[in-house]
């Protein structure tokens, strides 16, 4: 992969207004606050996208639309391209969200009362969806350990003969682990011994830290895994683009990928936005540069900001996230009731750690994807909140 150590960021220093957009995430704030939490950039869209988005725009009829072997066409260049990830273009099945496509699964394809496992901690909207479909959850939580968070295999290894679905996330959100190989196999021989269905979100996986690659499951999945997997990938997180849904599920087997395509019927889920496919297929075609630019960008800021956060809350130095723009920050210096008062003095809004669980309230989750200036003023207003408290 084709990596650059600087660029032309003037585009990534811009800070932009988006009050007024209806934006989830700043739109509910006092004008003077600051949100480092919501997964998506403060980074404008690639030239490329927005052309698509703007000619889409002027021809004035937003209609109904329907995927056509274009949209599957790119998908599967970008993954060769940028991953050497192979996998056929019939396999690829739109869906717009990857939370809706994950309550579609839970709804339609598992018996009542499922049983569903993931790794804690966990991004929390998925968890709801598949609670609130009647699933019943069991999280063994990620340890940290040697200076990395690791994964559980001991407790999956008695919990996954009993599984209905197994919900896997990598790059994994809020620790940004990007497994390896070696952890991967491993997770597939015991995957192997189960007969659930296996969902592995890789969402994130376009976001690197340099030198670190993307291993996606299903290349260490053996026939038999392959009939019951599905990878769900998505250009929303890498090229910012959220707020156009256009996701696709990897489902190789063509049993399941008809389930899939009936569950999907009997959701409801039928011609994608009029911007989703135009905007995804000039994501996956054009804009790798846009990425490479954005990727330095962040690595900037992890080295720069991500010890700085550390300094204020964290006891331990920081684990720099393998893989997504989010700093998964310790706060057992501060504790995490005078951590809160800290960023509520500050008019700083993290994700809180307990939004992935309760027994992670002793986190907070940082979103590095934004201009330095931004950051800069986020972490002086903690500093010196945190001054005033003590
Ligand atoms: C692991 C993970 N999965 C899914 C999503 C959301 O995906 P979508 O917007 O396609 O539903 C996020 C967003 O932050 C995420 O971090």
């Amino acid at each position: 992969m084709m990596r650059i150590a600087t660029g032309d960021f003037e585009d990534r220093h811009r800070l932009i207004n988006r009050r007024g957009t209806w934006s989830a995430k700043w739109e509910s704030l006092p004008s003077d606050h600051i949100s480092l939490s919501v997964a998506e950039m403060e980074f404008v869209c690639a030239p490329a996208i927005r052309s698509a988005i703007a000619n889409a725009a002027v021809r004035g009829i937003y209609s109904y639309t329907e995927v056509f072997p274009d949209f599957a066409g790119a998908c599967t260049s970008w993954f060769t391209r940028r991953h050497g990830t192979e996998f056929g273009e019939e396999s690829v099945v739109f869906v717009p969200r990857i939370v809706e496509a994950t309550a579609m699964i839970c709804a339609h394809m598992l018996p009542a009362r499922a049983k569903v496992i993931t790794l804690s901690p966990a991004y929390d909207p998925i968890m709801e969806v598949v609670r609130r479909c009647g699933c019943q959850v069991t999280e063994p939580a990620m340890r940290y350990a040697d200076g990395a968070w690791q994964i559980p295999f001991d407790q999956l290894a008695t919990m996954l003969p009993d599984a209905d679905l197994f919900i896997l996330t990598n790059p994994h959100n809020p620790t940004g682990r990007a497994f390896t190989p070696k952890e991967l196999e491993r997770l597939a021989a015991l995957l192997d011994q189960s007969s659930c269905l296996v969902l592995s979100d890789d969402i994130h996986c376009d976001i690197l830290r340099a030198g670190q690659q993307w291993s996606p499951l299903a290349r260490y999945a053996d026939a038999g895994l392959r009939t019951r997997l599905i990878t769900a990938l998505s250009p929303s997180k890498s090229f910012n683009i959220a707020g156009l849904e256009a996701s696709a599920l990897i489902v190789p087997d063509p049993a399941l990928r008809a389930r899939i395509r009936d569950g999907l019927r009997a959701a409801g889920f039928h011609n994608p936005n009029y911007f989703a496919i135009p905007a995804a297929i000039a994501a996956w075609t054009q804009c790798e540069e846009w990425l490479d630019t954005t990727l330095a960008y962040i690595d900037n800021n992890m080295a720069r900001f991500a010890p700085r956060f550390a300094a204020l809350f964290a006891k331990e130095k920081p684990v720099i996230p393998e893989a997504t723009y989010l700093f998964w920050c310790d706060t057992r210096a501060l504790g995490a009731a005078a951590a809160k008062e800290v960023c509520t003095a500050a008019g700083v809004h993290p994700s809180y750690g307990e939004g992935f669980g309760a027994q992670w309230r002793d986190y907070l989750r940082f979103n590095l994807a934004a201009p330095q200036s931004l950051l800069d003023a986020a972490l002086e207003r903690c500093e010196a909140a945190a001054q005033k408290l003590k």
